[in-house]
């Protein structure tokens, strides 16, 4: 009977964690959604378009800018980044010829400055992290010691959005389906290797 009792507790804990969880991630208030396009395949990984929109009508992230942070699940690294930098570049020591531009495990990006020369840009980039309410800030990333297929390519995971005075809930990178792409003279429509996304939430004013 006590037993029944306690696994009964356990089943209701567990329930409301459960809830309370996944409506977190549900806000009224809108969301910041991160997404990660795979777009090619390199011979030691891919290329990735990241992009950040904000979906708050209440929340503007304002100078010195939003950080987006992430944890790898095997040993990939940076090769190059367009349109934003990591803050750190870590131990590349067991690269000889061609050196990463990061190698740490949790790598942080921030923004580039607006006036960033044209070819360290990609579109919707440079805005020294400045994200308002309905707008969006992207970069590109080439990926090594990463997987080169569908199979093999590893989802990051512990997404941390951070943005001055705020403070975000980032809920677990999701497998979607893959973006679909139109080209500017809307002739040719291409699609995504993979789409993976996270959707962060507004937690508190720090
Ligand atoms: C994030 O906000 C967008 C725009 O309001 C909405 O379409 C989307 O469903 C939201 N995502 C989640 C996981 O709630
Ligand atoms: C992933 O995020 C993008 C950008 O917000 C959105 O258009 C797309 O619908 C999302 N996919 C899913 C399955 O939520």
């Amino acid at each position: 009977m006590e037993s029944l009792f306690s696994a009964m507790i356990v089943l209701l804990l567990v329930t409301f964690s459960w809830f309370t969880s996944s409506e977190a991630l549900t806000n009224n208030n809108g969301n910041i959604t991160i997404k990660w396009d795979l777009m090619s395949w390199t011979p030691d990984g891919y290329v990735a378009a990241v992009t950040a929109y904000n979906y708050q009508k209440q929340h503007s992230i304002t100078r010195p800018g939003w950080k987006i942070s992430w944890k790898w699940t095997k040993k990939e690294v940076i090769w190059s980044i367009i349109g934003a930098r990591i803050t750190e570049q870590g131990d590349c020591s067991m690269f000889k010829d061609n050196i990463p531009h990061s190698c740490v495990h949790k790598p942080t990006v921030v923004d580039l400055l607006p006036g960033t020369p044209y070819n360290q840009q990609v579109a919707n980039c440079c805005k020294g992290g400045v994200l308002k309410p309905g707008l969006e800030s992207s970069f590109q990333l080439s990926v090594g010691n990463a997987g080169t297929s569908k199979r093999t390519a590893r989802m990051p995971v512990n997404f941390v959005f951070t943005a001055p005075k705020q403070q975000y809930i980032c809920g677990p990178s999701k497998n979607v389906r893959p973006t679909r792409f139109i080209t500017a003279d809307k002739r040719r429509m291409t699609t995504a290797l993979m789409t993976w996304n996270v959707t962060c939430v507004f937690y508190k004013a720090t």
